[in-house]
């Protein structure tokens, strides 16, 4: 009797986990992709907020521009670590077109040693800045593509919490070029793995 008893619970259990489960999954498939994703958060300023969680993105590439190879001074030091967020990711995948909404965080990291135990070469050294990229059509509708652009790189090395839009002339201009929807997609051997075949 007491068996009995006992297994009618783990039934019912697992019955409302299944229901449970079947509406969680509703609810998931019925929020489009590009209402679900809000990575880019902005403040009360209409400043877009550093992103937190990038680093659980999807990483997307490393493009390097060793001060060795720039005259001593890289325009953006050194790797450049970039991450795109992962609803925008699973966007791409499927459509092959960055949706609205999409942010691309590069993360930049200064060139350390340069030999290992497998070589010479550029080991990632420390972290020295953050930059962000974002598509909203409404937001950035002056902006060409809807594209903004923006740099966290504070006084002293220090990251800044939020940043405005920077002017288009300082960043738009260079990436319309030689670009797919303004991004760098030839030197991101992950989203260009990621494309759907046309
Ligand atoms: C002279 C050209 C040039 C300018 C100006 C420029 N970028 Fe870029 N940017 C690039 C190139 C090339 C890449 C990809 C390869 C790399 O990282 O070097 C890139 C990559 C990026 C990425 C990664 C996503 C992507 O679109 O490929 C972000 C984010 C970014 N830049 C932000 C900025 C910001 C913010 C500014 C202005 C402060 C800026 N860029 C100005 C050339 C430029």
């Amino acid at each position: 009797m007491e068996k009995q008893r006992c297994t009618e619970t783990r039934t019912w259990k697992a019955k409302s986990f299944t229901a449970l489960l079947a509406a969680v999954t509703a609810i998931a498939f019925t929020i489009p992709v590009e209402a679900a994703q809000g990575a880019a958060k902005y403040n009360a300023k209409g400043e877009l907020q550093i992103p937190i969680n990038y680093r659980q993105w999807v990483f997307v590439g490393a493009p390097v521009t060793p001060n060795d190879l720039n005259d001593g001074k890289a325009a953006f030091q050194e790797f450049h670590h970039v991450y795109i967020d992962s609803a925008s990711y699973a966007a791409y995948k499927k459509t092959g077109k960055f949706p609205n909404g999409t942010v691309l965080v590069k993360e930049l990291v200064t060139v350390g040693a340069k030999s290992s135990s497998s070589g010479n070469g550029y080991f990632a050294g420390e972290f020295s800045g953050i930059a962000a990229s974002v598509k909203d059509a409404k937001r950035f509708a002056k902006e060409p593509g809807n594209w903004a652009y923006f740099s966290f790189m504070g006084e002293n090395g220090k990251a800044l919490a939020s940043a405005k839009a920077q002017a288009t002339a300082a960043c738009n201009v260079c990436h319309q070029q030689n670009t797919e929807d303004w991004v760098f997609t030839r030197h991101y051997p992950v989203l260009r793995a990621a494309r759907p075949a046309k």
